[in-house]
C-alpha cells in the first residue's frame, strides 16, 4: 500500500486538515488540527431541531463541545455520560441511552453527538445506528486512538461478556471532528494506545508515521483508514487487514478482564502475528525482529504478553471470534504485504502461543 504521504489531504488555511471519507452519497468529512472544534458547524446536518451529546466524565472538551454548539443554532441539546469501563459498552447501555433519547422526544431528523474516545463513539452510534432505525451522529474524536482509527469508517457496536464488539451495526458519522487541544488532557498511557494503532499502520503501508509531525500523522492515518473504508465498507476483503493484530489482541482483552487497554493489547498482537507467520514460513526472523523494533523502539509500545494469560481461554476465545469464519483467521506479514489468512491450523497457533506466552 505504498503512497504519497500527503496524497488527498487537504491542507486548510487555519492549518486544519481535511481528509474526506468517500462513500458516494454518505461521504463525509474528517476534520483535523488544532481548534478543529471551530469548523464543528461544517459537519452538523441540516434541519436538526434536538442534539444529544454523548460523553464521559472526565473528557474536559465536552463541556467546549456542548458550549460550542449552543452558539451555532436554536436547537436544544442535552448530555448524557456513560460510564468509563469496556463493561459500560454493553447493550444495558444502549438501552440506557435510547431510553434518553425517548424522553428527549429526539427524531430521525436530529443529532447523536459523540465526544469521547473509541469507548464512547462505538456505543454512541451504535446507538444512533438503531434508534429509530438510524439516526444522525457526528463524532468528536477525543482520544489518539479514536482519531486515527475508532471514530472514522462507522464501524459501532458493543460486546458482549462472551467477546468484544460481537453486536454491532455499519453506521457512517456525518462528520467527524479530530481536534488535538483533546489531547493536552489525556494520559500517557491512552496517548501510548493510539501509537500501537498507528504502529499497525505502519505495517500496512511502510510508512514511517513515527516521523511526521503530530497533526499531519494523524491526517494521514486518517487518510489510509478512509481508502480502506471507501474501497471496501462492510469488510468483504480488504478493510479486514485493519485487524492486523487484533485476533490476539481481542482475546487478550477478553480474557485479561481489560487489563490491557485496546492499543496495548493490539501492539502483543502485532508481535505474535508476526511469530506465526514465521512459524508459517512466510516471514524470517528478521522480519519478525522488525515488528518488535517498530512497536517497541519506534512507537513505545511492550510486545512481550502480561503473566498469567491462560492460553486454552485465549484459543477458545479467539475461535469464537466473528472473524473466525473456517478455522481460524489472521492476518499475517508475507513477502506480499499482508494477507488475510483464514482456516489456520489450530494446533500450530496453539503451539506458537505456548511459547509466546512464556518469552
Ligand atoms: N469502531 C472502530 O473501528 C474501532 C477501532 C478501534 C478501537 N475501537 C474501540 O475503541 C475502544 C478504545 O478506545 P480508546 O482507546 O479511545 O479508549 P476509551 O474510549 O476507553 O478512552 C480511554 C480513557 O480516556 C478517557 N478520555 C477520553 N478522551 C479524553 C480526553 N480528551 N482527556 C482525558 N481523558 C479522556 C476516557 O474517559 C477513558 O477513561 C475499544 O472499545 C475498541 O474496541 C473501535
Amino acid at each position: 500500500m505504498n503512497r504519497d504521504v500527503n496524497r488527498d489531504i487537504n491542507k486548510r488555511e487555519n492549518d486544519l486538515h481535511t481528509v474526506s471519507v468517500d462513500l458516494g452519497d454518505r461521504s463525509y468529512d474528517v476534520i483535523v488540527g488544532r481548534g478543529a472544534l471551530s469548523a464543528l458547524s461544517e459537519v452538523v446536518p441540516d434541519a436538526v431541531q434536538r442534539i444529544v451529546v454523548v460523553s464521559q466524565e472526565g473528557i474536559p472538551i465536552a463541556d467546549r463541545v456542548e458550549e460550542h454548539l449552543a452558539s451555532l443554532g436554536q436547537w436544544s441539546i442535552r448530555r448524557v455520560n456513560i460510564g468509563r469501563s469496556e463493561t459500560d459498552k454493553s447493550l444495558s447501555t444502549i438501552e440506557t441511552l435510547c431510553e434518553f433519547f425517548a424522553a428527549v422526544g429526539l427524531t430521525r431528523n436530529d443529532l447523536v453527538v459523540g465526544v469521547g474516545g473509541g469507548l464512547v463513539t462505538d456505543v454512541a452510534g451504535f446507538a444512533a445506528a438503531v434508534w429509530h432505525r438510524g439516526t444522525r451522529v457526528v463524532h468528536v474524536a477525543t482520544t489518539l486512538l479514536g482519531m486515527v482509527d475508532a471514530a472514522i469508517g462507522g464501524k459501532t457496536g458493543v460486546n458482549l461478556p462472551q467477546g468484544k464488539n460481537l453486536v454491532g451495526a455499519f453506521w457512517q458519522p456525518s462528520g467527524v471532528i479530530c481536534d488535538l487541544d483533546a489531547l493536552d488532557t489525556l494520559s500517557e498511557r491512552e496517548l501510548r494506545c493510539g501509537r500501537g494503532e498507528i504502529s499497525k499502520y505502519h505495517f500496512l503501508t511502510g510508512d514511517d508515521l513515527a516521523a511526521l509531525d503530530l497533526p499531519v500523522r494523524i491526517a494521514r492515518c486518517v487518510r489510509i483508514k478512509a481508502d480502506i473504508v471507501s474501497g471496501d465498507e462492510r469488510e468483504g476483503g480488504l478493510r479486514a487487514l485493519l485487524n492486523y493484530g487484533h485476533t490476539l489482541a481481542h482475546a487478550i482483552e477478553t480474557v485479561g478482564g481489560h487489563s490491557l487497554a485496546h492499543g496495548e493489547a493490539v501492539a502483543v498482537g502485532l508481535a505474535f502475528a508476526a511469530d506465526l507467520a514465521h512459524e508459517m514460513g512466510r516471514i524470517d526472523g528478521s522480519r519478525v525482529d522488525y515488528h518488535r523494533h517498530v512497536v517497541e523502539d519506534v512507537y513505545g509500545l511492550e510486545t512481550r504478553p502480561p503473566a498469567g494469560l491462560d492460553r486454552n481461554e485465549l484459543m477458545a476465545t479467539m475461535a469464537r471470534d466473528k472473524k473466525a469464519l473456517r478455522g481460524l483467521t489472521f492476518v499475517l506479514d508475507s513477502s506480499n504485504g499482508l494477507e488475510v489468512v483464514e482456516g489456520i491450523d489450530v494446533s500450530l497457533v496453539e503451539k506458537t502461543l505456548s511459547t509466546f506466552l512464556v518469552t
